[in-house]
């Protein structure tokens, strides 16, 4: 409970080069992540050249600060063949893996932030990202300049219902 309530969005990051073993640990904690039918669908750019977040930067307006490492979650297709549910689950797994992740570098005192907002084609192209590989997250790492207030969650009673609606 307490790295699922202290890991917070960071947007705002000190110097700081994230040990290569712990990254590795980052993305350890994302591959053991529950995926449907175990699919695994994801696949991860790592990026750390500072030339490439900033092109990045450019064409992704949810991207704050100068994270140490930019995580590009995403899915390859080969592997959930199918229409519509399929992708849909996919996409769970990829959001499930990058949980995973933030609590992780949580616990390594790594910040980190999901990004939703960003040009997928763009990043794809700059990535060399091949056509049956679709980027769908990335998670920003790096070292926190503070850590955030946390921000305020709708209450229990409002969200939860006992066994009906
Ligand atoms: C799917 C998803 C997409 C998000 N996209 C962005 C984003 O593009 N840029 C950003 O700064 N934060 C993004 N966030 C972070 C949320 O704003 C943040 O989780 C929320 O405000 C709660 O704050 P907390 O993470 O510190 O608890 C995203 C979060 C999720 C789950």
């Amino acid at each position: 409970m307490e790295a699922i309530k202290g890991r917070r969005s960071v947007r705002e990051f000190r110097d700081g080069r994230i040990p290569d073993d712990h990254l590795m640990t980052v993305l350890e904690a994302a591959i053991w992540a529950p995926s449907g039918s175990n699919a695994q669908p994801w696949e991860f750019v790592v990026v750390r050249s500072r030339d490439t977040i900033e092109k990045i930067k450019l064409f992704s307006p949810g991207l704050f600060g100068d994270p140490d490492a930019l995580v590009v979650l995403c899915v390859n297709k080969e592997r959930v063949k199918g229409r519509g549910p399929k992708e849909l689950v996919a996409v769970m797994d990829i959001a499930m893996a990058a949980q995973n992740m933030m609590l992780a570098a949580y616990s390594l005192g790594i910040g980190s932030c999901p990004i939703a907002s960003f040009n997928k084609t763009a990043v794809k192209e700059l990535l060399n990202i091949p056509e049956h590989v679709d980027p769908i997250l990335m998670v920003s790492l790096g070292y926190p300049e503070k850590w955030p207030e946390p921000p305020r969650r709708r209450p229990l009673e409002e969200v939860v219902h006992h066994e009906k609606y």
